[in-house]
């Protein structure tokens, strides 16, 4: 089903569960291959990402089993250190399963993940950093050669704060010898969620959630169990689904205090937030203000939210500057929210929105990229008349269930072929 349907009007009213973490799922899930055995997670989001990444455990000779949200992964001795480049250029976070392999196994055939539409996404920095860990690492033929008889600790300093890069290096330096310790390195709540997880299967880590983490190699990792942390992501993107229509929504097993930067902005712009320790809600407005955001690493404002915090600024009155730091090219949204009527500049990082309250209408759209489609489904639930989001394949990526948690809230949103 590769079309979604949104018809405007609705105020989205009611109470709205948050999923599993994608971005805390699939570094998780490929920090199984550090310990042969059993592994069982809880609050596994449905989402294709979720599946090519048991595709990819799988070719490389694992076995795994869903139940409901409940996810196991059994991992033995791998029959291939290689991830093929039909399953890493599928999911480019496949490249996580190198730090693992290469700890675990002393060497890693791992595909050049390769770009997606919002950058290049190069993997220079997770190269650098096990060099630095003693790694001899080959590029050839698309592919990234590393072998490492034992990884050494030593001292990774990030010019640049990538999320991947800190979630691999954390990941093989479980089993270096000696301690490692990364500076600049990324705080994001799903690398505090990864490293919850590698203590309990015996890891040496402190300082995660912070820029300086360090870890102390241990011999052998064990299997564990552990539920993943509620998706911030999803959480955000459905808070503002209630506040571009003018609702009242709730969203629950969430953790407000992980959006901080997100509930601030909507504050400034006038909304009424409340937050409790597992849920926040939004009260009906009918008008707010266009602010100024600028997207950069956790606690800022989160690049994964910028483009659905676009669409709520659209309608805003008065302007707004949107400023995208992380991503060269994440603004493939910006083309598409104006054939529903948007008034947008955008010029490199920099994008100027000229709210235009109640000012959109319905027009067929094309998705390019995960948060661009969330941010054209959210546009289309105000965009006057049926709006059509076609390639919505995307939002399958991770959101899971998006357009039925958004019709128990009164939304008329449905897929069509
Ligand atoms: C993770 O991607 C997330 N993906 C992204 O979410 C998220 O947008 C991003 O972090 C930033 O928060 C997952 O967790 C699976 P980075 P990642 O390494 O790790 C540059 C979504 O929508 N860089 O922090 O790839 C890079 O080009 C996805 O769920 C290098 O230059 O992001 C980018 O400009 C999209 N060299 C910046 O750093 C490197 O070696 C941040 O990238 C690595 C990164």
């Amino acid at each position: 089903m590769d079309t979604m349907l949104i018809k405007s009007g609705a105020q989205l009213h009611g109470t709205v569960e948050t999923s599993g973490a994608k971005n805390a799922a699939l570094p998780i899930l490929f920090s199984t291959l550090l310990a042969e055995g059993e592994h069982q997670f809880d609050n596994v989001p449905v989402l294709k990402d979720i599946e090519s990444t048991a595709n990819l455990l799988e070719s490389l000779g694992c076995t795994s089993q869903r139940s409901g949200h409940t996810f196991k992964v059994q991992v033995t001795k791998l029959k291939s250190f290689e991830a093929h480049y039909d399953l890493v250029r599928k999911m480019r976070a496949s490249i996580l399963c190198l730090g693992p392999i290469l700890a675990k196994y002393g060497e890693a055939v791992v595909s050049l993940p390769g770009g997606c539409a919002i950058g290049t996404r190069p993997i220079d920095l997770h190269l650098d950093a096990m060099k630095a860990m003693g790694a001899e690492i080959q590029l050839k033929d698309g592919y990234v050669l590393a072998k490492a008889k034992k990884l050494k600790g030593t001292t990774i300093f990030f010019e640049k704060t990538t999320v991947g890069g800190t979630e691999n290096l954390l990941m093989a330096a479980t089993l270096a010898e000696g301690t490692t310790t990364i500076e600049n390195a990324a705080k994001e709540p799903e690398i505090v969620d990864l490293a919850n997880y590698l203590i309990k299967m015996g890891a040496k880590i402190s300082g995660h959630g912070t820029s300086i983490i360090k870890i102390e190699g241990v011999q052998k990792l064990s299997p564990a169990k552990h539920a993943i942390m509620a998706d911030r992501i999803e959480a955000g993107t459905l808070l503002i689904a209630g506040a571009i229509t003018g609702g009242d929504v709730t969203v629950t097993k969430c953790q407000p205090h992980d959006l901080d930067a997100l509930i601030n902005k909507m504050r400034e712009s006038g909304f009424k937030i409340d937050i409790k320790e597992n849920s926040m809600r939004v009260h009906p407005l009918s008008s707010w203000d266009g602010v100024d955001v600028t997207t950069a690493p956790h606690p800022l404002f989160p690049t994964d939210l910028q483009a659905q915090f676009m669409a709520l600024m659209t309608v805003a009155k008065g302007a707004s500057v949107v400023t995208e730091t992380v991503f060269e090219n994440r603004f493939m949204h910006v083309t598409e929210l104006m054939r529903l009527g948007a008034d947008i500049t955008p010029k490199s990082q920099v994008a100027v929105v000229r709210g235009k309250p109640g000012g959109l209408s319905a027009a067929p759209v094309m998705a390019t990229d995960l948060r661009a489609s969330a941010s054209l489904v959210l546009a289309g639930l105000v965009a006057k008349g049926e709006t059509q989001v076609s390639r919505i394949y995307h939002l399958d990526r991770g959101y899971e269930g998006l357009e039925s948690k958004l019709s128990k809230l009164g939304a008329k949103v449905k897929r069509a072929q």
